[in-house]
């Protein structure tokens, strides 16, 4: 199988990493990559959402499977793009289509669905500037914190909480009369705040069938204690202690199921990753949010800890034939410690060279925003490295990624040193 893998982040490396285990990969490009995923297979410069380069490509190399690792592409349609090209509808993409992806690419789409399916999520209204004052009246009354969210996609940053009414209003205004996010904020959601532990649940849909991948869950905020603002995600671990027995069943029964079903029930052609964003609230699971693609850093510790040949399940899936597939956790427990460049999430510099990477031990390094320069590699983005380790239990896990992050070094680096400090 030849494969195309899209995207650049660490999630890219720890997905290329899992793919090229597989005696069933037989090339692997990606694109555009980064210096780690250049170590497993071929870096190609290319736009993830220019599906005509996309299709040249494909047709030239002879790819087999096209692999969407974020949702970008999916929510502008990839799918349905090669699946209405005669010369492309035979390669196999792991991803929803374009009227799938809105489960992720607006928050209004996946606030009804869940209505439809009574699926638990928090409370909410939708407003956008027809209903802009009777939205301002909606937020006098409603109870704080309040969750304004814009509808579309806003590259991870169109949710904002606060406790302040007058705050909420502004932020209400700025997202729909300024497109604060562009079009994607000329509708809102304002949301009840819901309070609990948060996690990740992974399934892998044919359509029919579904399995679940090793649950996570990450560290979104940028300092020790969950303080400060939310970045791409600090670090992540797998398991969660809580996620097991009754939790983990209602998990399934009311929200895993009735999500698969329900796209099945609208004739919504849904393939690949259903990303469940869930809230742990006094025990009973709420949906923050869908997403349409595996999760970043919490790839990083699921494919280490998913025993099963990733292409073997991309095959079963692409014949709907997921019943057949037994799913096998690690009994280890992961965790992953990201290096960020200093300043992130906010302005960072870039270009500067990394140290000390062969001196790691007992971790893989998922590289994120890095990149090769004169045989050197040099940080590239705000997330630079993802360092994993898989032990028998967490402590032990995360004292070889802490072991492992002290030794790289780059000018400004920052990681979180709590990471998994709940459990
Ligand atoms: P999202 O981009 O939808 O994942 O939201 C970003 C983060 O905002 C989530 O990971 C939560 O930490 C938080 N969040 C979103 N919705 C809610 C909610 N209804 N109640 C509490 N926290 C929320
Ligand atoms: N870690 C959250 C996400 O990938 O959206």
């Amino acid at each position: 199988m030849n494969i195309l893998l899209l995207g650049s982040g660490g999630r890219e490396c720890a997905l290329s990493w899992k793919l090229t285990q597989s005696p069933l990969c037989t090339q692997l490009y990606i694109a555009s990559g980064n210096a780690g995923t250049a170590t497993y297979g071929t870096n190609v410069s290319m736009g993830i959402n220019d599906f005509e380069a996309l299709k040249k490509f494909c047709l030239k190399h002879k790819i087999d499977i096209l692999f969407p690792g974020s949702e970008e592409p999916l929510v502008h349609g990839v799918y349905d793009f090669f699946k209405n090209d005669a010369m492309l509808k035979h390669i196999i993409v792991p991803g929803p289509s374009k009227a799938g992806a809105q489960l992720e690419g607006s928050k209004v789409f996946s606030k009804k669905f869940m209505a439809r399916h009574q699926i638990p999520t928090a409370a909410y209204a939708e407003f956008d500037e027809s209903t802009f004052e009777a939205g301002l009246e909606y937020l006098n009354k409603h109870t704080t914190p309040i969750v304004l969210k814009a509808d579309g996609l806003a590259a991870g940053k169109g949710v904002v909480i606060t406790s302040d009414i007058a705050e909420a209003k502004v932020v209400f205004t700025d997202m729909i009369r300024h497109a604060q996010f562009g079009d994607a904020s000329k509708k809102v959601v304002v949301e009840e705040f819901l309070t609990g532990i948060e996690l990740s649940v992974f399934a892998f849909t044919d359509g029919k069938h579904y399995v679940l991948l090793p649950e996570a869950k990450d560290y979104k905020r940028v300092g020790e204690g969950d303080t400060g603002p939310n970045t791409g995600g600090m670090g992540a671990i797998s398991p969660v202690p809580f996620a097991q027995g009754e939790f983990m069943q209602k998990v399934i029964t009311r929200v895993v199921e009735p999500t698969i079903n329900g796209l099945r029930a609208e004739q919504i052609t849904y393939h690949g990753f259903v990303f469940f964003g869930l809230i742990n609230v006094a025990g009973d699971p709420y949906v923050i949010e869908y997403n349409c693609r595996m999760g970043d850093p919490e790839t990083e510790v699921v494919m280490p800890r998913l025993e099963n040949d990733l292409v073997a399940m991309v095959l079963k899936m692409n014949e709907q034939k997921l019943n057949e597939v037994a799913i096998k956790h690690s009994a280890n427990a992961a965790a992953t410690v990201m290096l960020v460049s200093g300043g992130y999430p906010g302005d960072y510099a870039k270009g500067k060279a990394i140290s000390g990477l062969e001196l790691a031990k007992n971790s893989v390094l998922f590289h994120a925003g890095t990149k090769e320069s004169k045989g050197s590699i040099e940080t590239s983005g705000g997330r630079v490295l993802a360092i994993t380790s898989l032990a028998a239990d967490l402590k032990s896990a995360l004292s070889q990624s802490y072991q492992n992050a002290e030794l790289i070094e780059f000018e400004g680096k920052h990681y979180r040193r709590d990471i998994g400090f709940e459990f």
